[in-house]
C-alpha cells in the first residue's frame, strides 16, 4: 500500500469515527431539532424514590407529562381543599431540568370527584353551579403554575368514537359550551399557555370529524387552541402508518400543532375494540397474559419496527408535530400491566423493566440520522 493511500484509509477511518461519536444517544438530542420527545412521569420519579426512572428521565427527555398527580381527584379532592404537594414537586422537577412542562389536566369525565357534580344534599347541581366549580378550579390550578406549566390539556376525551360529545355529567348538566368556557378561561388564567384538546382514536375517521368540528367550534368563539393531543395508545397492528400519517395532516388541516400526548403500543392479545376507555374491566386468564415470563426477540423487534415506522411518520411532519410523549417511562410504569385486564405483563415502551433501552429505542433513537423518505 502507498503512503497516500494508507493516508487516505485513516482519513476514512477518522471521519467514520467522528460520525459515529456525533450520532445522537438521547431521545431529547435526536430530535432535537423536530419536536420535544416526553414522558408521563408517576408519583416514584417525581418524588425519586424512582431514582433510576427519574435518571432515566432527566437524560433522555426534554418534556414532561403528570400520569397522575395533576389530575382533579389528586389536585382538589373536596370542595375547598387543594393538594398541590406533589403537583409542586412534579414542576420543581422539570424546572429543575429545563425541561417543556405539560399539565394534564383540566377538565375529564374520570377522575373527577362526585361532589364536584352535587350539591350539599348529594343532588345534581345547577349548570350554574357547575360552571363556577369548572371556573373556579381552572383559575386556581393554572394560576398557580402561570407561566411555569408551558402546555395545558384543558379539556380530556369529551368525544364518543362517532365524533358526537359524549354525554358525560359535564355534558349533561352544562351543555356542550363547557369546553369552549373552559378554554377560555384556562386562556385568561394563563395567557401564555399552550392550550390542547386531547383525546384516543382520533385514528378512527368518525372520532377525528368530532374532533376537528370541536376545534373550529373553539376557534370560531375567538378563543385559542393552539394544539390537539393525540393520544396514541396503539397496537402492532393498528393503526396502519398511513392511517396515522393521515390523522396527523388531517388534524394540522384545522389550523393546530398537533402533540402525540400518550405513545404506547400495547403487544398483548386485544380483549375489546381499540380503546384507552379507563373504565373497562376485563377478567383475568392467563391466555390473556403470554409473555409473562418475558418477550420474544421476534417480538421485541416487532416492537422495533413499529416504534421506527410511526417516528418517521411523525418525523415527516415535523413543521406540525410538536410533542412526542411516551405514556411512562420503563414497561414496569405502564398502566398496561393493568388494563384492562389487572396484572398482566405489558412490554408498551422503550425502555425495559429493569431501565435498560430495547431494541425498541435503538431504532427510534438512531432514526433521524437515516433517511426519512417523503
Ligand atoms: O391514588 C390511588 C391510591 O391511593 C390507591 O391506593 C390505589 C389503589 O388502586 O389507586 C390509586 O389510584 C390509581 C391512580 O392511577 C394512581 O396510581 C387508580 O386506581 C388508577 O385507576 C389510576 O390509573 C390511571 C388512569 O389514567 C386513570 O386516572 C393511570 O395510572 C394513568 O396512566 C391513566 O392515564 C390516562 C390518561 O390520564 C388519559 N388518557 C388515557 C390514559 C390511560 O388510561
Amino acid at each position: 500500500m502507498t503512503i497516500r493511500r494508507f493516508a487516505v484509509l485513516v482519513a476514512i477511518l477518522a471521519a467514520s469515527l467522528a460520525i459515529a461519536a456525533q450520532a445522537p444517544t438521547t431521545l431529547k438530542d435526536a430530535y432535537g431539532g423536530s419536536f420535544y420527545v416526553g414522558a408521563a412521569i408517576n408519583t416514584a420519579q417525581i418524588t425519586g424514590s424512582d431514582a433510576r426512572g427519574a435518571a432515566i428521565v432527566a437524560a433522555q427527555f426534554n418534556s414532561i407529562s403528570p400520569e397522575n398527580v395533576l389530575k382533579w381527584e389528586q389536585v382538589h379532592p373536596q370542595p375547598s381543599v387543594y393538594t398541590f404537594d406533589l403537583a409542586d414537586k412534579y414542576v420543581e422537577f422539570g424546572e429543575k431540568n429545563h425541561m417543556f412542562i405539560v399539565g394534564h389536566n383540566l377538565c375529564w369525565h374520570a377522575q373527577t370527584p362526585d361532589w364536584v357534580f352535587q350539591d350539599a344534599d348529594g343532588k345534581p347541581i345547577t349548570r350554574d353551579a357547575l360552571l363556577k366549580r369548572l371556573h373556579d378550579h381552572i383559575f386556581t390550578v393554572v394560576g398557580r403554575y402561570k407561566g411555569r406549566i408551558q402546555s395545558w390539556d384543558v379539556v380530556n376525551e369529551a368525544l364518543n368514537e362517532d365524533g358526537t360529545l359524549r354525554h358525560s355529567k359535564w355534558f349533561e348538566i352544562a351543555g356542550e359550551d363547557y369546553i369552549v368556557k373552559a378554554f377560555q378561561w384556562a386562556h385568561e388564567a394563563d395567557p401564555s399557555a399552550q392550550l390542547n384538546y386531547n383525546d384516543y382514536n382520533l385514528e378512527n375517521p368518525e372520532k377525528r370529524r368530532g374532533a376537528i368540528a370541536l376545534i373550529k367550534k373553539i376557534q370560531a368563539a375567538d378563543v385559542p387552541i393552539a394544539v390537539v393531543g393525540s393520544q396514541g395508545h396503539l397496537h402492532l397492528d393498528w393503526p396502519s402508518t398511513d392511517a396515522e400519517e393521515a390523522t396527523v395532516t388531517e388534524l394540522a388541516a384545522a389550523g393546530v400543532k398537533v402533540a402525540i400526548t400518550e405513545l404506547d403500543i400495547d403487544l398483548l392479545p386485544r380483549v375489546a375494540p381499540n380503546t384507552a376507555d379507563v373504565s373497562l374491566n376485563v377478567k383475568a386468564d392467563p391466555k390473556l397474559n403470554p409473555y409473562a415470563a418475558g418477550l420474544p426477540a421476534d417480538m421485541q423487534q416487532a416492537l422495533a419496527k413499529r416504534y421506527a415506522s410511526l417516528f418517521a411518520v411523525y418525523l415527516r411532519h415535523r413543521d406540525v408535530v410538536s410533542r412526542v410523549t411516551l405514556w411512562g417511562v420503563s414497561d414496569a410504569d405502564s398502566w398496561l400491566n393493568d388494563w384492562p385486564v389487572v396484572g398482566r405483563t405489558s412490554y408498551p415502551l422503550l425502555f425495559d423493566r429493569a431501565g435498560k433501552p430495547k431494541p425498541a429505542f435503538d431504532a427510534v433513537v438512531k432514526l433521524p440520522t437515516q433517511a426519512v423518505k417523503p
